[in-house]
C-alpha cells in the first residue's frame, strides 16, 4: 500500500527526469531498523548510479528535491543519507490512515490478489500405522497456516492430507500381525494376560496404534535372526498389491485405527484438510502408468530390471518407479497422485510442505513432472528443518524413540494449566482448562511459526509458554488486555471524526505499524513464509503493550482523546486477532 504510493512517486521523477525507468521489483522500498532514520528508505539511488554515471549521493540529491517539489499530503519530508532516499509520514495522513483502517478492520489485510486461482497445499501427510511425532506438528501447523494465509488473498484453497497409507511396510506389518498378534497383551486385563486373535472383528480392545509400532519394531528384531522374514515380508506386500481379501482387510483395518487416532490429535490441535487421500488410492494406477511411459520411451529397464526414469538433464540420479520385483515405489505413486491432482483440480500451484531431507525426492518429481508434461501448474516443495529438543538434539524418549504428538500436547495442555492455575483464580474450573487448551496449543503453534521454516526449532516449554517473552501466550495475553480496556470502555461503534487528538509519538509508532499489515500478508504467501507475520505480531503486541501502560487511556478526561486512543486500541485488538488467526492461533477474551 505505502510503499506502491512511493514506488509510484519515484517512478513519476524517474519520468519527469528522462532517466531509466526502472520496473516495479527493482525499486526497494524497505524500513529502515531503527525507525529514528526514517519511516521508509529507498536504495534506488545506488541502482541508477552507474548507468547516470553519477555518484548515488548526487543522485539521491537530485531525487529529494524533486520528490520535494510535489511532495503529496502523505509525506512529511525526504531527505537524503549516504545515498538513501528517507521518507517521513505525515502525521495528517497517519490519522487519516486509522481512520480508513479503523473502518475496515475486519477485511483489513485481505485482498482478491489469488481470486480465480486455485492451491492445492499438502500437508501433515503421517504415514499410518505410526504414531505422529514432533515432526508432523511442524508440517501440520506450517501448512495449515500458509492455507489461511493463501485464502485471506482470496484463493480457493484445498487442504489436502495425503496419507502414507501404501508401500512395502505393510508387507511387514501384516506379516508381524499374521505371526505375532496374538501375543499382543491386553492393557484392559490388568496382570492377568489375554492374548487379541488374528481375527481383526474379535478382538478383545482396539487395537492401538502403539500396538502395530510394537509388531513393526518386534520384526526387525526378528529379522536379525530370521534373514528369510523379509522375503515373507515382501510376499505379502505383493499379496496386498495383488487384492488378496485377508491382507486388504487387516490394511483397512490398521488404516482406520490409525486414521481414528489422527483425528483426534486434529482435533485438539484446530486442524482440518478437504481431502484425506493417500498414496493408497493411486495404488490402481501404477502398473499402467509405468506401462505407459515404458510404451513412450520415457522410462527404461535399469539395472537388475527396475524400471527407471534417467534424469541426466536435470542432474540428477535416475527415478526408480519400479522395483524388480514388480512393487511400486513412493515415487511412482506421488507421479500418479500429481497427475490425478492436475487433471481433476486443475490447481494453480501446488505445495507441499515436508521436511528438508525429502529435497532430492522432490527434484526428482518436478523433474520427472517437466519430462511428462504435467505443467499446469506451479509445484514447490515448502521445505522445513528439524525440531529439536533443549539439548539441540533430536527429541525423543529415553528410550531413543522419538516422543508421540500425543504426548507433547499433553505436557503442553499440562504446563499451561499449572500457568492458568496460578494466574487466572478467580475463573471458573471449565473456564480454566478451555483457556490452558487455547494457551498450549497456541504456544506449540508459535513455537512452529516463528522460526524460519529452513531454520531448525529447538524446541523450549519454558520459553514457548512465557507470558512476557516471544511467545503465543504473550500475544494471546496482549490481546487479552486489550479487550479488557475496550470492555471497560463500553464503547462499541465509533465516530473516527475525532483522531487529531492523537499526537503521541507511541501512537504514531503503532499505526504506521499497522499499515505495513498487509504486505507482510503478502510476503508471507510470496515466499510461503510465516516467521514474518509471526514477528510482525510479536512487534505490534509490544508496541501497544508500551503505548497501554504508559500513556492513560480510560483515565484520560480529555475526552476526545480517550476515544481516539480507544479507536487506536481496538483496531490493533482487531489487526493482531487476524494475524493470529492465519497462524491458526485462537485468541482469548481473558486469561
Ligand atoms: N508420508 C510421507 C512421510 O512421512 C510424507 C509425504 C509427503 N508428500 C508427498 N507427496 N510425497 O515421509
Amino acid at each position: 500500500m505505502i510503499r506502491d504510493l512511493l514506488k509510484n512517486l519515484v517512478t513519476e521523477i524517474l519520468k519527469s527526469q528522462n532517466w531509466p525507468v526502472l520496473k516495479s521489483e527493482k525499486i526497494q522500498i524497505e524500513k529502515p531498523d531503527n525507525p529514528n532514520f526514517a519511516d521508509y528508505a529507498a536504495n534506488i539511488a545506488f541502482h541508477l548510479a552507474k548507468q547516470l554515471k553519477k555518484p548515488p549521493q548526487e543522485v539521491a540529491q537530485i531525487l529529494v528535491k524533486e520528490i520535494d517539489k510535489v511532495k503529496p499530503t502523505e509525506i512529511e519530508r525526504v531527505e537524503t543519507v549516504d545515498g538513501y532516499v528517507n521518507f517521513f509520514l505525515s502525521n495528517e495522513f497517519l490519522r487519516q490512515s486509522l481512520s480508513d483502517l479503523y473502518k475496515n478492520r475486519k477485511s483489513y489485510g485481505k485482498s482478491s490478489s489469488g481470486k480465480g486461482q486455485k492451491i492445492i497445499i499438502e500437508y501433515s501427510q503421517p504415514n499410518i500405522a505410526k504414531q505422529m511425532h514432533i515432526g508432523h506438528l511442524r508440517t501440520t501447523v506450517l501448512g495449515d497456516a500458509l492455507a489461511n494465509i493463501y485464502k485471506n488473498l482470496g484463493y480457493k484453497v484445498i487442504r489436502w492430507n495425503y496419507l502414507g497409507d501404501w508401500g512395502t511396510q505393510f508387507g511387514k506389518l501384516i506379516t508381524a500381525y499374521k505371526l505375532w498378534g496374538n501375543q499382543l497383551k491386553t492393557q484392559l486385563s490388568g496382570s492377568t494376560t489375554k492374548y487379541l486373535v488374528v481375527e481383526p472383528l474379535s478382538c478383545e480392545r482396539p487395537l492401538t496404534i502403539g500396538d502395530l509400532t510394537e509388531l513393526y519394531v518386534k520384526f526387525h528384531q526378528e529379522l536379525k535372526e530370521h534373514p528369510e522374514l523379509d522375503r515373507r515380508g515382501q510376499e505379502e506386500f505383493a499379496k496386498l498389491e495383488a487384492g488378496d481379501k485377508e491382507n486388504r482387510k487387516l490394511w483397512e483395518w490398521f488404516r482406520k485405527l490409525s486414521v481414528k487416532e489422527f483425528e483426534r490429535i486434529y482435533k485438539t490441535l484446530v486442524i482440518n484438510f478437504d481431502i484425506w487421500l493417500g498414496e493408497s488410492h493411486f495404488e490402481k494406477e501404477l502398473k499402467s502408468l509405468v506401462a505407459d511411459l515404458r510404451k513412450r520411451e520415457i522410462a527404461e529397464i535399469g539395472e537388475e530390471g527396475a524400471i527407471i526414469i534417467k534424469l541426466d538433464q536435470f542432474n540428477l540420479p535416475p527415478a526408480l518407479i519400479q522395483k524388480a520385483d514388480g512393487a511400486s515405489l513412493y515415487l511412482t505413486r506421488d507421479i500418479a497422485a500429481l497427475q490425478y491432482r492436475l487433471d481433476k483440480y486443475k490447481p494453480a500451484k501446488l505445495l507441499y510442505v515436508v521436511g528438508n531431507e525429502q529435497s532430492l525426492h522432490f527434484e526428482q518429481l518436478f523433474a520427472a513432472a517437466k519430462i511428462l508434461d504435467l505443467n499446469t501448474a506451479e509445484l514447490s516443495h515448502i521445505k522445513y528443518g528439524l525440531v529439536l529438543g533443549e539439548d539441540k538434539k533430536k527429541m525423543s524418549t529415553r528410550e531413543g524413540e522419538t516422543i508421540p504428538l500425543e504426548e507433547v500436547i499433553q505436557k503442553a495442555v499440562n504446563l499451561a494449566s499449572d500457568i492458568v492455575e496460578k494466574k487466572s483464580q478467580n475463573l471458573s474450573e471449565k473456564e480454566k482448562s478451555q483457556i490452558a487448551e487455547t494457551v498450549a496449543i497456541g504456544a506449540l503453534k508459535y513455537e512452529m511459526l516463528k522460526e524460519h521454516r529452513n531454520s531448525d526449532i529447538v524446541f523450549g516449554w519454558e520459553k514457548m509458554l512465557d507470558f512476557t517473552g516471544n511467545s503465543a501466550p504473550y500475544l494471546q495475553y496482549t490481546f487479552a488486555r486489550l479487550q479488557s480496556i475496550l470492555a471497560k470502555s463500553k464503547i462499541k461503534n465509533q465516530k473516527s471524526k475525532l483522531l487529531e487528538e492523537l499526537k503521541e509519538n507511541k501512537e504514531f509508532a503503532i499505526i504506521k505499524h499497522l499499515l505495513d499489515y498487509p504486505d507482510t500478508v503478502a510476503d508471507s504467501a510470496r515466499n510461503n513464509l510465516t516467521n514474518n507475520l509471526a514477528l510482525y505480531l510479536y512487534e505490534l503486541s509490544n508496541l501497544a503493550n508500551q503505548f497501554y501502560e504508559t500513556v492513560p487511556i480510560l483515565k484520560d478526561d480529555n475526552i476526545p482523546r480517550r476515544n481516539a486512543r480507544l479507536i487506536l486500541i481496538q483496531t490493533t485488538a482487531s489487526i493482531l486477532k487476524s494475524g493470529l488467526e492465519l497462524l491458526g492461533i485462537n485468541v482469548l477474551n481473558k486469561i
